[in-house]
């Protein structure tokens, strides 16, 4: 397929319907440019749910099926981890535009090859970071460009569950088919809203420790995915992590993320950044500054969002020239570099320097 984005319609396959596959089918049908027209998925059970579901005519379970359909535009991936690289690459050659959950890759190798990829075809690449598309995302983003907060030099970001970990057993517990834990899976949302808001990506230093408190006991279980559980696969992957980023500018962020730990919150997301003339964090967006007579934390007033706040839907907007691509593939290699770095960091037990 010869990318054409002056197409005024657009066919989409979704590869994966498992728990977010849902979602990404439900997404797309509120674009009206947009039609589902194929799935692709190897469990024959969750394939003809889903099928159902959503009446979506084809049903495969072998994906490159769809890639050589040439009236199929885009193809969106809700795969395990291990298949992101794999089955974008292979759609980006087919010439078809690709909406990708994250983490964008296991390794930052394979993510730059999507980069390059994509670039050399002219087709869309974007990866679904949902957090960035909320509206407090998008409020705060604003106001941190309207320098309300001055210059923004420290962030601190983290996603904690108390027992969230998606299911011991099932592919998210396991190495080979995640490539990493909660800093792969949700570390991933809080580290990309915060460089976003941040305005920048690249990273110099990376110092990261990561834990298997809960897991390897059988403890933490949460109930996310809808995959296959093997009782006997052994958990091999993180349930805590932290890390201190230093980005090229010299300015920080802290990082945590953990499916499982003893704390006060079950389930909780925040992202907060200190500037020289105020703070803000989210969700819920607040700012914190200095009055003449005291200190204020202020709730904020949403402003009028920047793309649309579901992500489906703006990467129809994108291909129908109504909107930018909000997130970058760049960017998302440079997350992914991250993520990459504090695993190198843990097992060295060494700063990692990013060049
Ligand atoms: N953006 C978000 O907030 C968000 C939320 C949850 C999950 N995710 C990501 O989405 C991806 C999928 O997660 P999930 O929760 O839906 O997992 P899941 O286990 O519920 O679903 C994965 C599905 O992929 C299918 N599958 C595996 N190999 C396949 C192949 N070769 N061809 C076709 N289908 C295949 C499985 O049978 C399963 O139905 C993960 O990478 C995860 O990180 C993103």
């Amino acid at each position: 397929m010869k990318p054409n984005r002056k197409k005024s319609h657009f066919n989409v396959a979704v590869i994966g319907a498992g728990a977010i596959g849902h979602d990404h089918l439900a997404s797309f049908r509120l674009h009206p440019a947009a039609r589902v027209v194929a799935i692709a998925e190897v469990s024959p059970e969750r394939g003809r749910e889903a099928a159902e579901r959503f009446g979506i005519p084809e049903l495969v379970t072998d994906y490159r099926a769809l890639l050589r359909r040439a009236d199929i535009d885009v193809v969106s991936i809700a795969l395990p981890n291990y298949l992101h690289a794999k089955v974008a690459l292979d759609a980006l050659r087919a010439g078809k535009h690709v909406m990708l959950d994250k983490p964008m890759s296991t390794h930052a190798r394979d993510a730059a090859k999507l980069v390059a990829e994509a670039r050399r075809r002219g087709v869309l690449l974007m990866v679904g970071q949902n957090f960035r598309f909320t509206l407090e995302t998008q409020t705060a983003k604003q106001i941190v460009e309207k320098g309300t907060i001055g210059d923004v030099y420290h962030a601190k970001t983290s996603w904690c569950r108390r027992a969230g970990i998606p299911r011991i057993g099932s592919w998210f517990t396991q190495r080979r088919f995640a490539g990493g834990g909660c800093t792969y899976d949700i570390g991933v949302h809080a580290l990309d809203r915060c460089l976003y808001l941040m305005g920048e990506f690249d990273a110099a230093a990376v110092s990261g420790q990561t834990y298997a408190k809960f897991g390897p006991r059988g403890l933490g279980n949460g109930g996310w995915g809808k995959s296959e559980i093997d009782p006997k696969a052994p958990f091999d992957v993180d349930d805590l992590s932290v890390a201190l980023i230093k980005l090229r500018s010299g300015r920080t962020v802290l990082l945590e993320a953990s499916w499982a730990a003893h704390g006060p919150v079950v389930d909780e997301n925040t992202t907060q950044l200190f500037g020289t003339e105020g703070g803000l964090d989210l969700p819920p967006l607040r700012i914190f500054r200095q009055t003449p007579t005291g200190y204020s934390i202020e709730a904020v007033d949403m402003l009028p969002a920047l793309v649309n706040t579901n992500r489906m839907v703006h990467f129809i907007d994108c291909l129908l020239g109504k909107a930018e691509p909000y997130v970058k593939p760049a960017q998302s290699l440079a997350v992914q570099r991250i993520l990459d770095a504090i695993y190198a960091s843990a097992a060295t037990g060494r700063e990692v320097r990013i060049r």
